[in-house]
This record gives structure tokens, C-alpha cells and sequence, in this order.
């Protein structure tokens, strides 16, 4: 069952900045990436990688795991290159007023 929960307001997330947030045991990663507010579980597929800690690849919309350096894409959690080949998974972002939300299940 999909549930909605809270980031944080509008103006904590600022475009280039990133935050995480915990659902069940879960950490996402929400990213403001040029003004589209994007989420991606954070954990990398290939060894359990802190995504959040990543470099964001600016040209490709992705991030690199910093221990092996697997990128994601941001929008679908896909993994674009090795050595993760497993997706992570991706989150509906919206904004109810001034909120950031997600859409989890
Ligand atoms: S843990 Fe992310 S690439 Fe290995």
C-alpha cells in the first residue's frame, strides 16, 4: 500500500542540495537536482554503498557510489554502469504546499 511521507519544506532543499530521510528500515535519498526533486533509495545494489555521500554527475542527471563507483540514474534508480547492475529503487517526489513529499510502498 502506497504511503506519503514528509522530506522536509521547500526551502530546505535548495537545487543542488540533498538530504535523506528513514522509512521502515529504509534510508532515500532526495535530491534537488536543478529544480526537479528526484529520489532514489540509498543504498547501492552492488554492496550496500551510501549513495547520499556520492559525487552527482551533473551531465547524466546520476550519482557515483563512492566505494566503487557505480552511477545511478537519479530519475529511475537504473544503475548505468558497473559494477552494480541491479536498479535501486526510485520514489514519486511532490510538493503539497510549501512540503516535500514521497510517495513509498
Ligand atoms: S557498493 Fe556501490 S559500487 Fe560497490
Amino acid at each position: 500500500m502506497t504511503e506519503t511521507i514528509t522530506v522536509c519544506e521547500v526551502s530546505e532543499l535548495p537545487i543542488g542540495e540533498r538530504k535523506t530521510v528513514a522509512w521502515e528500515d529504509m534510508e532515500i535519498l532526495v535530491v534537488n537536482y536543478d529544480g526537479e526533486l528526484l529520489a532514489i533509495e540509498d543504498r547501492c545494489s552492488h554492496d550496500d554503498g551510501d549513495l547520499a555521500e556520492g559525487e552527482i554527475d551533473t551531465d547524466r542527471c546520476a550519482i557515483e557510489c563512492p566505494r566503487h563507483g557505480a552511477l545511478f540514474d537519479l530519475r529511475s534508480g537504473k544503475p548505468l554502469s558497473l559494477p552494480a547492475y541491479k536498479p535501486v529503487k526510485a520514489f514519486a517526489v511532490k510538493v503539497d504546499g510549501n512540503t516535500i513529499t514521497l510517495e513509498v510502498d
